[in-house]
């Protein structure tokens, strides 16, 4: 591309906010000076682009300085944080998901990146999601890939810790982790969001729990925060009814599929060299296997070649690192044959 292209790419990348873009026109530009032995001028771009030093992690308008954040709430009896503050530079490769639920995640970011645009038609973009479904398949990853996308701090909150107290005291911390939300531009995830249902059960029964999900989402409701409220649960089943109409988005991230077993296998072998292994054979056979369970069986066949001193995968290692994986699920599927039926889909 020509240069002044390059650099109208990189000014307009930046006015829209829009970090791939402005990244993608960054690496143009480095290339370019590359392609002109300018090596010095070429390595300092890069350090300075990746290092944080320069503009990219800044993207993001009304951030406070990166790293700056104010002082995080407590809960005043555990003296425990009732959030964190996190930062995160993931790009979209590393989540492997459906094309259904990658093309939803795509138009909502466009949404809130050209929110702009959309208040000038008095519309509002997406920013309500709940993320469910089994463990280990990816919610948390989606909520911190859409945090770096959208260059955007991620809080995350833990619902347990902040149901865990008295219910009155419960209210006290809803209402300091929004007054925190409202210092500046976030995702914001409410991890175990069912904590609140599962309450329901216990012997907080009848309306103060259902006041406490109701203030929880009014509070997101009258949030001034632009950035994304994140649910996750993987008991989606013991939600209140009157809770999923309030969401903009539900996505059900399920087990992956053959392919995408196939794919993650891929992936999480990216650091290793081997060839002519047949990703596709190995991932039919672990027919329930979730990203994080790819995750575990890549990390064991890796780590087996390279304390071995070898630097390359064989089939082998990785019919050894599944075997493992198979035992191990072999143990999980009969100690939950004995457990309680009331246990059965429950367990984590
Ligand atoms: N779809 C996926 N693509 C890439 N990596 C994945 C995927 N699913 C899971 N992983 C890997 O497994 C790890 C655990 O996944 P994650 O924490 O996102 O699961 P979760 O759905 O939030 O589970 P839980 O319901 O237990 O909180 C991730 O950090 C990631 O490394
Ligand atoms: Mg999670």
């Amino acid at each position: 591309m020509a240069r002044g292209e390059i650099l109208r790419k990189l000014f307009r990348s930046f006015s829209h906010n829009e970090r791939e873009e402005f990244l993608a026109a960054a690496m143009e530009l480095i290339e370019e000076e590359k392609s002109k032995n300018h090596t010095l001028l070429a390595r300092d771009l890069e350090k300075l682009l990746h290092n944080g030093n320069g503009y990219t992690k800044r993207l993001a308008a009304n951030l406070a300085p990166w790293n700056q954040f104010p002082e995080l709430p407590k809960d005043k009896e555990t003296g425990l944080s009732l959030l964190e503050v996190k930062q995160f530079d993931l790009t979209w490769d590393r989540i492997i998901l459906s094309e259904k639920i990658f093309d939803v995640l795509q138009e909502i970011v466009l949404e809130n990146r050209k929110q702009d645009i959309l208040a000038a038609y008095s519309l509002r973009p997406k920013s309500k999601l709940l993320f469910c479904g089994p463990p280990g398949c990816g919610k948390t990853q989606t909520a911190k890939v859409l945090s770096s996308v959208l260059g955007l701090p991620l809080i995350y909150v833990n619902l347990t810790a902040v149901f865990s107290s008295y219910l009155g005291e419960t209210a006290t911390n809803l209402q300091k982790i929004f007054a925190y939300i409202e210092k500046g531009e976030w995702v914001v995830l409410f991890d175990e969001f069912d904590a609140i249902a599962r309450d329901r059960n216990t012997q907080n029964e009848h309306g103060e729990v259902k006041r406490l999900v109701n203030s929880l989402l009014q509070l997101i409701d009258n949030s001034t925060n632009n950035g994304l409220f994140i649910a996750a649960t993987n008991h989606e089943k013991l939600l209140d009814s009157a809770i999923w109409r309030r969401f903009d988005e539900v996505l059900f991230f399920d087990n992956p599929s053959v392919e995408l077993r196939t794919a993650l296998l891929g992936r999480y072998l990216s650091a290793i060299r081997y060839s002519g292994i047949d990703l596709s054979a190995f991932a039919a056979r672990i027919e329930n296997a979730t990203g994080a369970d790819i995750e575990r069986i890549c990390a064991d066949a890796t780590k087996a070649v390279i304390l071995r001193g070898d630097r390359i995968l064989t089939a082998d290692d990785l019919e050894v690192a599944i075997g493992r994986y198979l035992d191990r699920q072999l143990i999980i599927s009969n100690s939950t044959e004995f457990s309680t039926p009331s246990q059965n889909g429950e367990s984590v």
